[in-house]
């Protein structure tokens, strides 16, 4: 009797080891199919096949409802993908709440949009063109089916789909078009200034020394490889600055002052026509604009306005304008990596 009982103990102990072993494997299993992992960004940005099925969905009007606006309709190459409008309008003429953003080097961003801290990741960004509602972009929301069944019965996407998703047998979904557009937003670099090159004039340089210099101290906020970090910054919320905006009290991100010659207008809301604008704005500290008019004191203002309150030189502004301009990227704008790949 004792033997069996014994038996049976070594038994329950091999079948409890086996459970075990086998849980521990199906766990495993479980992690190494979990397809968030499966796609981190890094991988998104090395796929050339990805990147090359999003280039397409990037410029094509199909991807709006009416059939009248893609990306490309906001985010224009020349304009290093911006539109050149104060504030962007959807396929129906709805005006956007803020001025386009440009598209590069999107790598470095801590976080996307103007003022959505929340917003991390590309691909969820990438939401709001596609089916936001109020304002509408592209209009997507409640025709999903019927914009697939657009692409799903054009053989080229058909083919570009299963070359970017090779393990799938029906790749065309909209998780998969929005990582391929991610892919491309991704690939999108632009780091061949004249001062990336250690090109600058002699006002350009001058113009720098002022950028970082203690009275200034643009680089405060204007850091980092893109310019668009706060010093230290270590969460997305840290990149957020007042910029004097007394309308709302809002906080905006710190934009990147690469490719400023095609950008233009500039600021969240379009109201800046040129870079002697936004300087006299952080020189005259009365950021309030209506309809052109600059006409409140607002006194919850930059400490850095407050430095420079009617102290900007002339000179110094054309100066930090050279070097501003220093940090633009002629190749970039035409690099046929980024083109519209159907050349209509
Ligand atoms: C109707 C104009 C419009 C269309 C269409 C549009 N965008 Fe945008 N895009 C904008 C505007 C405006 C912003 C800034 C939004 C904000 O901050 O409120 C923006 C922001 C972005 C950003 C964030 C960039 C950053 O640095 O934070 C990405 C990425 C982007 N768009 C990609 C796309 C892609 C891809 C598409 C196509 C699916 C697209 N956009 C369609 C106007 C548009
Ligand atoms: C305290 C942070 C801070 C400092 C310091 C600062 N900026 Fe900015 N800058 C911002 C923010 C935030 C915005 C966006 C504001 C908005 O859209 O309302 C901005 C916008 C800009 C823009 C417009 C870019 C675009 O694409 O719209 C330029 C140009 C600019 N800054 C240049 C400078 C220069 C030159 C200096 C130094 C004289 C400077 N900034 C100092 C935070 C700062």
């Amino acid at each position: 009797m004792k033997v069996i009982i014994q038996n049976l103990r070594k038994n329950i102990r091999c079948i409890l080891i086996l459970f075990i072993l086998c849980g521990g494997w199906s766990l495993l299993v479980c992690f190494t199919n979990d397809k968030s992992k499966k796609y981190p960004r890094s991988t998104i940005v090395d796929s050339t096949q990805l990147i090359e099925l999003g280039r397409y969905l990037f410029y094509d009007n199909r991807l709006s409802y009416n059939n009248t606006k893609s990306c490309a309709s906001c985010h224009d190459q020349r304009f290093a993908f911006t539109d050149g409008y104060r504030k962007s309008i959807g396929i129906y003429g709805d005006k956007l709440n803020h001025n386009s953003l440009p598209l590069f080097n999107l790598e470095s961003n801590f976080s996307f949009n103007w003022n959505e801290p929340e917003i991390i990741r590309v691909e969820d960004q990438l939401h709001i063109p596609l089916f936001n509602d109020a304002p509408k972009e592209l209009g997507l929301k409640n025709h999903e089916a019927e914009i697939l069944h657009r692409f799903c019965s054009d053989s080229s996407y058909v083919y570009l789909f299963l070359r970017a998703f090779p393990e799938k047998a029906f790749p065309i979904n909209f998780n998969n078009i929005i990582k391929s557009l991610a892919a491309f937003c991704l690939s999108i670099k632009s780091y061949n200034s004249d001062n990336d090159k250690g090109i600058l004039t002699i006002n350009a340089q001058k113009g720098k020394t002022l950028f970082y210099s203690e009275k200034y101290n643009c680089n405060n906020c204007h850091s980092g490889p893109n310019f668009n970090q706060f010093i230290g910054a270590k969460r997305p919320e840290d990149n957020f600055q007042k910029f004097g905006f007394s309308e709302t009290g809002n906080k905006f991100r710190i934009p990147s002052l690469r490719n400023l010659s095609f950008t233009s207008p500039y600021l969240h809301d379009g109201s800046a026509e040129s870079l002697l604008d936004v300087l006299n704005d952080y020189e005259n500290a009365n950021r309030y604009r209506n309809f052109g008019q600059r006409d409140v004191q607002d006194s919850s203002i930059l400490t850095i306005q407050t430095k420079l309150d009617n102290q900007m030189s002339m000179e110094d502004k054309m100066n930090i304008i050279a070097f501003l301009l220093s940090l633009n990227d002629t190749t970039f704008v035409n690099n046929p990596q980024y083109k519209n790949p159907f050349n209509y």
